[in-house]
């Protein structure tokens, strides 16, 4: 195991009613914030006015910047910008998922920053200071309610980044299952296969002394395979939803990646997906995993497909590679059973530029990840996922 330091400094209210804890903790940050949520089901759920009783309760102003997109442009970043610059507004509280916390996040930092907030996505060394983040959840999936990560998109240039740092992790999360309740079938596997997938990340690392890590990763897929199902058939399932929920934040928020050396690899070639057809995250995860595994099975890596196998799925037969094989068809048999599409031609997306989102995916970082890919690879792994 790896050197490292420990800095998760969110704290979580977790559970039914914990909406009671806004006003008051949010009140002991600032008395004026930027309200920020999604396309409107916070609103259709009821959630938006609990949300303003809080504020008001607490003597809180609030402005509100509605509308944020699925896959986060940077222009609703710089609204949220003009916004909490003209207020003098002390917090950003986003309600909804990922895409409006991680909006949030670059509003934050993007508030305390001169130039354009889009530097700060290119360059996280540019974030050096944001106003607080607060978040109330309504989605598992990103685990952005616990961690520093924004991903934000501009879609003009086909562009999708992550970024942000340690300074823009929320002060505080508000999670109660209940608010997931609503979310659809295809937002529910999708937000479930994001989950499986920044646990892959952390998983499959080329340091075979973090056997903790590994284990919890172990636990979070079987979580997921289990409770996913069930949520789906069942949305107000409250032990499903909340399962889901806290597999969510412990997917990415450190836990299983303190101690290894990971470098996403399906992740980066996602983004790119994402950044030219703007379909949602945890559907292209959901297509290029199993396609990725199997591109990056050989002998020096069957090892953590062994474990993979044995330890998630129950596989206990076959060779090393027989039992490494039948785990990747699982995994694929599993994204296809709860509703995902298992190729790209499925969601309308053929080879055009396959070649410059290869290179950008490769630009990325792939060459330090569990195999060094190139963008060669790159390419061929989207034509496998053809
Ligand atoms: O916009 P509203 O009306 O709220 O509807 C949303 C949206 O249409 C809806 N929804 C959310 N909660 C709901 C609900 N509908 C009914 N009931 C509820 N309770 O779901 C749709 C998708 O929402 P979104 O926030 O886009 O989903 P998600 O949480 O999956 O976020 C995806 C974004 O996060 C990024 C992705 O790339 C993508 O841009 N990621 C962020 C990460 C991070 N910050 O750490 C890591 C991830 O790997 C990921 O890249
Ligand atoms: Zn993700």
């Amino acid at each position: 195991m790896q050197n490292f330091y420990y800095n998760i400094p969110t704290k979580i209210y977790f559970g039914k009613g914990q909406i009671e804890q806004l006003g008051k903790n949010l009140k002991a940050i600032t008395d004026h914030v930027l309200l920020a949520y999604g396309g409107g089901s916070i609103k259709k759920n009821g959630l938006y006015d609990k949300v303003i009783e809080q504020l008001k309760n607490a003597g809180i102003q609030w402005e509100e910047l509605s509308g944020i997109e699925p896959n986060p442009r940077i222009e609703s970043v710089r609204k949220g910008v003009e916004i909490c610059k003209k207020h003098g507004i002390g917090a950003v509280l986003a309600v909804g998922g990922g895409s409006t916390i991680d909006c949030a996040k670059i509003i934050a930092s993007g508030t305390c920053y001169d130039g354009d907030p889009w530097d700060q996505v290119i360059d996280n060394s540019k974030i050096t200071k944001a106003l607080p983040v607060v978040s109330v959840l309504t989605l598992a999936a990103t685990g952005s309610e616990m961690d520093g990560f924004a991903v934000i998109s501009d879609l003009t240039k086909n562009e999708k980044w992550g970024t942000g740092n340690d300074i823009t992790k929320p002060v505080f999360s508000i999670l109660d299952p209940e608010y997931t309740f609503t979310v659809s079938a295809r937002q529910t596997a999708a937000g479930t296969a994001d989950i499986m997938s920044h646990t892959f990340e952390n998983y499959f690392t080329t340091e075979k002394g973090a056997y903790l890590q590994a284990r919890f990763c172990e636990s979070i897929l079987k979580t997921c395979i289990h409770y996913a199902p069930i949520a789906i058939q069942t949305p107000d399932n409250y032990e499903a939803r909340a399962n889901l929920m806290w597999a969510s934040s412990m997917a990415i928020n450190g836990i299983c990646s303190y101690g290894e050396n990971t470098a996403w690899a399906v992740h980066p070639m996602e983004h790119e997906l994402s950044a030219f057809y703007d379909i949602t995250h945890g559907v292209g995860l959901a297509i290029l995993t199993p396609f990725w595994m199997e591109y990056v099975l050989n002998e020096d890596t069957v090892w953590r497909f062994v474990e993979y196998g044995k330890n998630v799925w129950g596989i206990l037969e076959g060779s090393d590679m027989e039992i490494a094989k039948e785990a990747i068809a699982k995994t694929k048999a599993f994204f296809a059973s709860i509703g995902l599409p298992s190729s790209l031609h499925e969601i309308g997306i053929d080879e055009t530029h396959f070649d410059v989102m290869a290179q950008k995916a490769a630009d990325g970082g792939l060459k330090y990840g569990f195999i060094p890919l190139n963008k060669e690879d790159v390419k061929k792994i989207f034509q496998m996922a053809l």
